[in-house]
């Protein structure tokens, strides 16, 4: 697996959703020295009304990046798929804790050897994921209902940010908080200021007539 970085260090997640899948390697490429990790949002179009991509795009892109491939799984049974992804090329895959069997789906991604990660969509409480916080590396809290990209960051979701931050460095976990969602230059210093450390843009970056200046700017709002 890919070094993800020292766990609570700023890490950037460029998404490639929004990026050109008819030239996503170079993409991918011209984007790579503001890249710490890629996002590459899977979406089953049955957990989101979206159907993205999966594990042929994961493989065909490996050789092209070094970067730490970030897996969203936006899918109402990611069980069935985890080690195709592993088999792909993915160093970590993230699923939502609102498809149940969080337990199980944790312990097979472990012993695939992924990095782990928990995702909640804006509505759901804090409570749901609080109890997995011990065996995760990374909670992905959206800023969006998944399914798309360039929709608008919600705020309020902020106070979850907030408690989960709490709840980390109480405990002293070894986890990533990743925001996920309607990240732009002024979204940035807000998602930060409220405890996250992991940023995911997609619209924001490859939206831009400049994406590699466009994540740069990102990660300097993001220090502001
Ligand atoms: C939405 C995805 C997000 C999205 C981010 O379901 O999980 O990663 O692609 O895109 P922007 O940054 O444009 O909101
Ligand atoms: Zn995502």
């Amino acid at each position: 697996m890919i070094d993800p970085g020292p766990p609570g260090t700023f890490r950037l997640a460029p998404s490639i959703l929004a990026a050109d899948f008819g030239e996503l390697a170079a993409r991918v490429h011209e984007i790579d020295a503001e890249t710490d990790w890629l996002h590459v949002d899977v979406m089953d179009g049955h957990f989101v009304p979206n159907v993205s991509i999966g594990p042929p795009v994961v493989r065909s892109l490996r050789p092209y990046s070094t970067r730490f491939f970030d897996c969203h799984l936006m899918m109402t049974e990611p069980g069935r798929y985890l080690e195709a992804f592993k088999k792909a090329g993915a160093d970590g895959c993230t699923v939502h804790v609102e498809v149940g069997g969080t337990k199980s789906l944790i312990e097979d991604a472990r012993a695939l050897g992924l990095r782990v990660g928990l995702a909640a969509n804006p509505d759901t409480p804090f409570q749901q994921v609080a109890p997995f916080l011990g065996d995760i590396d990374l909670l992905l809290l959206m800023t969006v209902f998944p399914g798309f990209g360039g929709q608008t960051f919600m705020g309020d979701v902020m106070s979850k940010v907030v408690s989960a931050r709490r709840e980390v460095d109480q405990q002293r976990l070894a986890l990533d908080i990743e925001v996920d969602g309607g990240i732009d230059v002024s979204t940035a210093p807000v998602a930060v200021g409220a405890g996250a450390n992991v940023l995911v843009a997609g619209s924001a970056i490859f939206g831009a007539s400049e994406p590699l200046e466009a994540a740069h700017s990102l990660r300097e709002a993001a220090r502001s």
